[in-house]
C-alpha cells in the first residue's frame, strides 16, 4: 500500500461539480438531514407524479424492508430518452465501436434511441410481455442490448441481463429462476475477432426450461441459424409489423427495473432486485459526479451490460444525464494491446473506466501500446471491481493519464446500484490503492469481525457494514426476501454487510482487503467458491472438491481446486483437461479453474467440514502459519497435501 497522496489539480477543481468545500457540506448535509437531502436530489429525474415520502427503511432481521420516493411514479425509460428529445434530440447517445475495426463505428443520437427502444418495446409486446413481466437478455456488447434494456423499462417489465460468456445451463438456470417470458438474444456474438454462438447456446438453455419462453433473435453477424417455428422470431421480422411509437408505462418509484444474478458465499447465484425511482437517482447522480460529467463529454466505460457495471454506467446512469456513451463489443488486446486508446483516441473519449485486470494485464504488453495513441482527450480515469495495486495505479496515471488526469477507483458491489466510496475528482486527495472516502449519504462503518461492535477510532481494520440505505441499495433477493435478510442483515445486526473487509488509515481513507466470506474476485468478476465445488462434484469421475482463491498476478485472484476423485479413477493430465473443459460447460469460461490440485484427502473437522482456511494458506504457498490444525480428523492430511502442492497445473 502506497501513501503519496494525489491532490486535484487546482484547475481541475475549479471546473469540476464539486470541489472538496462543497463536497464536506454536502457529505454532513446527506447525514445530518437525509430526507431533506434526498427531497431535494431525489429532483434529478423526472416524475410524472411526485414523490411525497423520501424513504421508509428497516434493517431489522426479519422486518427488513427498503422503500425510497414510495409514492411517485416514473418511467426509467422515458427518464433516459424521451426528456432529452427536445434538448438534445440530434446529440449522440450512444457511439458503438464494433469488435472489429474495420468495421464501422455507429453514432446513435437520442431521436434514433427512442425510435428503436419503441420498436423493440412494441416487438416484445407482440410477443405477449406485459408490465412485471421477465425478460432475459442474453446479448454481445451490441446497441440493441441497451434497446432491449430500455424496452424492457418502457412497458414495465424486469430484465435480467446473462453475460454473453456464460454457459447454456447457466442461463438455463437463469430463465428458470425467474420464470423469463422471452430471451432476447443475437445469432452471434463477435468477440477478439471469434463468434460465440449464442443463439445456439440459447437453445441448448431453452432445452432445460419448462414453462413456455420464446426467443427474439438480433440479427448480429447474418450467421447461419436455425429458427424454431412458433418459438423464435427474428427482431427485424417484428419489427417490420408493430407501430413505430410505444408510450412510456407509468410505474412506481419500487417496481422492480432489473434483476441481476451474481454469486454469494454459499448456494447458486441470487438474483439482486433493483427498483426505478431509487436506483436511476443513485446511477445518474454518482455517474454526473464521480466522473465529473460535463455536457458534450465522450464517456467510456469498458464493462459489458451483463455485469452491474454496465447497468449503472453504460446504459442508466449516463443516459438518464443527457450523456454520450461508448459502448464497446470487443476486447482490449484485438487486433492488439492498443486497442482501448485507439479507441479513446478515434471518439475523443474524456472519460474512461476500466477495471484494474485490464490495467495490468496492458501494463504487461508494455507502455509502447499506448505511447503510440494521441490521448490528449482524456480528463478523467476510472477503476472498478477489485483493488488496484499501487504499481498499476501508478502505471494508469503516468503512462495512460500522463501525470493529467484524477483517477476513481470506485468501491461498489452488485447489491448497491452505484458507487458508495470513491473520490470526487474535483474534491478528494487520492492515495493509489485507497477508494478513498463515502459518497453523499452513504455511512460505511468498520466491525470487529468476532464481536460485531463498531470501531470508533479514526484507524481501524475490520469488516465493512453500511449504517444506513441509501436510494440505489438492492430491495431483495428475487423470490427469495428470507435470503436477502439472511445474508446481508443478520452477521451484523442492524447494519447492511457488504462481504468485504477493510481498513481505515489516520486519514478516515478506506482501504478495501477483499472478501471475507467464500466469494473470490477473478478479473473483477465474482465467483462463489460454492458454485465451482458444485460444478466440479457432478463430474462423475469427481467424489470431492474444495475451491479458494489465490492470488494471480493478472486477475488479481486466480481458482485454486483441491480435487479427490471416485475410488479406482487415475489422476491424469487428461482428466485435468476434461474437469476444466466440463467447468467451462457448467457455468462459463470465466469460472475456468486456473490451478487442480490433486487431493486425494481433504483436511476436514471432525464433524466433516472442509477447513478451507488451511487450504487457501496452501494455495498461498504460506505454510509457516496453518494456524490451529488440532481440530482436524487426519492431520496427517495437511502435510499430504502441502507436499504435493507442486502436483498442481
Ligand atoms: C465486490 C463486488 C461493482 C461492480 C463490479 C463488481 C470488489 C469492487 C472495488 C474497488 C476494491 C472492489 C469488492 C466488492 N470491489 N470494486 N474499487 N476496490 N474492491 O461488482 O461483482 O458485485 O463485486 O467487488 O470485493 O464486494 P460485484
Amino acid at each position: 500500500m502506497s501513501d503519496t497522496i494525489h491532490p486535484p489539480s487546482a484547475e481541475f477543481a475549479e471546473n469540476a461539480h464539486i470541489d472538496a468545500a462543497r463536497y464536506r457540506a454536502l457529505y454532513d448535509a446527506s447525514l445530518r438531514d437525509p430526507e431533506a437531502f434526498w427531497q431535494e436530489h431525489g429532483q434529478r429525474i423526472d416524475w410524472i407524479k411526485p414523490f411525497t415520502k423520501v424513504k421508509d427503511v428497516n434493517f431489522d432481521l426479519g422486518n427488513v424492508s427498503i422503500k425510497w420516493f414510495e409514492d411517485g411514479t416514473l418511467n426509467v425509460a422515458a427518464n433516459c430518452i424521451d426528456r432529452h428529445l427536445a434538448s438534445r434530440g440530434d446529440q449522440t447517445a450512444i457511439i458503438w465501436e464494433p469488435d472489429s475495426p474495420d468495421e464501422e463505428a455507429l453514432h446513435i443520437s437520442y431521436r434514433e434511441l427512442h425510435a428503436r427502444t419503441c420498436k423493440m418495446a412494441n416487438a416484445l409486446k407482440e410477443l405477449g410481455v406485459t408490465r412485471g413481466d421477465r425478460v432475459v437478455l442474453y446479448m454481445p456488447m451490441i446497441p440493441e442490448a441497451a434497446y432491449a434494456m430500455l424496452a424492457c423499462a418502457r412497458i414495465g417489465a424486469i430484465h435480467s441481463v446473462v453475460f454473453g460468456g456464460f454457459s447454456s445451463d447457466a442461463l438455463a438456470a437463469r430463465v428458470n429462476g425467474s420464470e423469463a417470458k422471452v430471451v432476447v438474444t443475437a445469432d452471434e456474438a463477435p468477440r477478439g475477432g471469434r463468434n460465440t454462438p449464442l443463439k445456439t447456446n440459447a437453445d441448448k438453455a431453452l432445452d432445460g426450461v419448462s414453462h413456455d419462453c420464446k426467443l427474439l433473435v438480433v440479427q448480429r453477424t447474418g450467421g447461419d441459424i436455425p429458427m424454431q417455428e412458433g418459438r423464435d422470431h427474428w427482431l427485424h421480422d417484428l419489427e417490420a409489423k408493430v407501430a413505430d411509437d410505444c408510450p412510456p408505462e407509468e410505474m412506481n418509484a419500487e417496481d422492480p427495473l432489473f434483476i441481476l444474478y451474481t454469486s454469494g458465499s454459499t448456494g447458486a447465484p441470487k438474483g439482486v432486485v433493483h427498483t426505478s425511482g431509487g436506483y436511476l437517482t443513485w446511477a445518474s447522480m454518482t455517474h454526473e459526479l464521480v466522473f465529473d460529467y460535463h455536457d458534450g463529454d465522450i464517456y467510456w466505460c469498458t464493462a459489458d451490460v451483463g455485469w452491474v457495471t454496465g447497468h449503472s454506467y453504460i446504459v442508466y446512469g449516463p443516459l438518464a444525464n443527457g450523456a454520450t456513451t461508448l459502448m464497446f463489443e470487443g476486447v482490449p488486446t484485438y487486433p492488439d494491446a492498443s486497442r482501448f486508446w485507439q479507441v479513446c483516441e478515434k471518439h475523443k473519449v474524456n472519460q474512461f473506466y476500466t477495471a484494474p485486470t485490464a490495467i495490468r494485464a496492458l501494463m504487461g504488453k508494455g507502455r509502447e501500446f499506448v505511447d503510440r495513441c494521441d490521448l490528449s482527450s482524456l480528463k478523467l480515469l476510472g477503476t472498478v471491481g477489485e483493488p488496484i495495486n499501487p504499481e498499476a495505479w501508478n502505471w494508469y496515471n503516468d503512462v495512460v493519464g500522463q501525470g493529467r488526469c484524477p483517477i476513481v477507483d470506485t468501491w461498489w458491489q452488485t447489491e448497491t446500484g452505484g458507487h458508495l466510496m470513491t473520490p470526487l475528482p474535483g474534491a478528494t486527495a487520492t492515495k493509489p490503492g485507497s477508494c478513498t472516502t463515502p459518497f453523499f449519504g452513504v455511512e460505511p462503518v468498520v466491525l470487529d469481525a468476532q464481536s460485531g461492535e463498531e470501531i470508533t477510532s479514526t484507524e481501524a481494520e475490520g469488516v465493512l457494514c453500511i449504517k444506513s440505505s441509501w436510494p440505489g441499495q438492492m430491495r431483495s433477493v428475487w423470490g427469495d426476501h428470507e435470503r436477502f435478510e439472511k445474508t446481508y442483515f443478520s452477521d451484523y445486526k442492524g447494519y447492511y454487510f457488504t462481504g468485504d473487509g477493510c481498513r481505515r488509515d489516520k486519514d478516515g481513507y478506506y482501504w478495501i482487503t477483499g472478501r471475507v466470506d467464500d466469494v473470490i474476485n477473478v478479473s473483477g468478476h465474482r465467483m462463489g467458491t460454492a458454485e465451482v465445488e458444485s460444478a466440479l462434484v457432478a463430474h462423475p469421475k469427481v467424489s470431492e472438491a474444495a475451491v479458494v482463491g489465490y492470488p494471480h498476478d493478472v486477475k488479481g485472484q486466480g481458482i485454486y481446486c483441491y480435487v479427490t476423485l471416485m475410488a479406482g479413477e487415475e489422476y491424469t493430465d487428461d482428466l485435468r483437461k476434461e474437469l476444466r473443459d466440463w467447468v467451462r460447460k457448467e457455468i462459463g469460461p470465466i469460472a475456468s479453474p486456473d490451478l487442480i490440485q490433486w487431493a486425494p484427502g481433504l483436511p476436514k473437522t471432525r464433524s466433516g467440514k472442509i477447513m478451507r482456511r488451511i487450504l487457501r494458506k496452501i494455495a498461498e504457498d504460506d505454510f509457516g502459519s496453518l494456524g490451529d490444525t488440532s481440530t482436524l480428523a487426519e492431520p496427517a492430511v495437511v502435510d499430504d497435501l502441502i507436499e504435493n502442492r507442486m502436483n498442481r497445473s
